[in-house]
């Protein structure tokens, strides 16, 4: 695989640093937000960056946002951003600060193995994010795409790892519903990142 080039990315459009506190989480491929409004409303001690590409998605979210801050709560500690995450991760986090990441239901990209997130050289970067011990949660409804995902932990970042199927209560995200409804079985990940750990940009980090 090769390496990942965070130096070759570009700052993105309207890019406001955001202030990393020592407990912050992000969520990357947030949708229409269920999951970052209930995280951030059930932990008001964590920082929750949530990121949406899709604007359609991000402009849901944002109302849903609207709607909860109409109600009184101020919800500060939820910074919702409409970007890429990957350019934007690049410029916003120092190495070694987050306690976690979800990444739920991401798009498998059937065609494109290269496209998913234990594939892509930017997890070896995310990895090098993480605080030690902090882990990132994976969920999917897919089985196969669990199965590689799971397996590129193991063989190739060498990470450890729990592996189990989604509570058929749980509802986090609209995704989520929508799977557990149809009758699917959804699946998780929880990924560790060892003390010890090391990465290619545990020093990297923009001037
Ligand atoms: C299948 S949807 C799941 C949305 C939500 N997590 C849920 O479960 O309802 C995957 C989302 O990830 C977003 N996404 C994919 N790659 C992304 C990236 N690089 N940065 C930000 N969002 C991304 C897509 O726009 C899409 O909304």
């Amino acid at each position: 695989m090769r390496v990942f080039k965070p130096n070759k990315l570009f700052l993105p459009r309207n890019f406001d640093k955001p202030q990393i506190s020592e407990n912050c989480y992000v969520e990357i491929g947030a949708g229409r937000g269920l999951h970052a409004l209930q995280f951030a409303q059930a932990n008001p001690d964590k920082q929750l960056i949530a990121i949406e590409r899709t604007r359609v998605k991000f402009e849901d979210f944002a109302q849903r946002i609207d709607k909860v801050r109409a109600q009184k709560q101020r919800l500060k500690n939820l910074t919702p951003v409409h970007a890429d995450a990957i350019p934007w991760l690049v410029h916003a986090l120092p190495p070694q600060s987050l306690n976690g990441v979800f990444l739920l239901y991401p798009n498998p990209e059937p065609k494109n193995a290269a496209q998913r997130w234990l594939n892509m050289p930017f997890f070896e970067f995310l990895l090098s994010r993480l605080k030690p011990e902090a882990k990132i949660i994976l969920a999917t409804n897919i089985e196969e795409y669990f199965a590689e995902a799971k397996q590129q932990a193991e063989t190739l970042w060498q990470l450890p790892m729990k592996a189990f199927e989604v509570d058929k209560e749980s509802r986090r995200t609209h995704f989520e519903i929508k799977y557990l409804a149809r009758g699917e079985s959804c699946y998780q990940l929880e990924i560790y990142k060892p003390a010890d750990y090391q990465t290619r940009f545990d020093q990297w980090a923009l001037a």
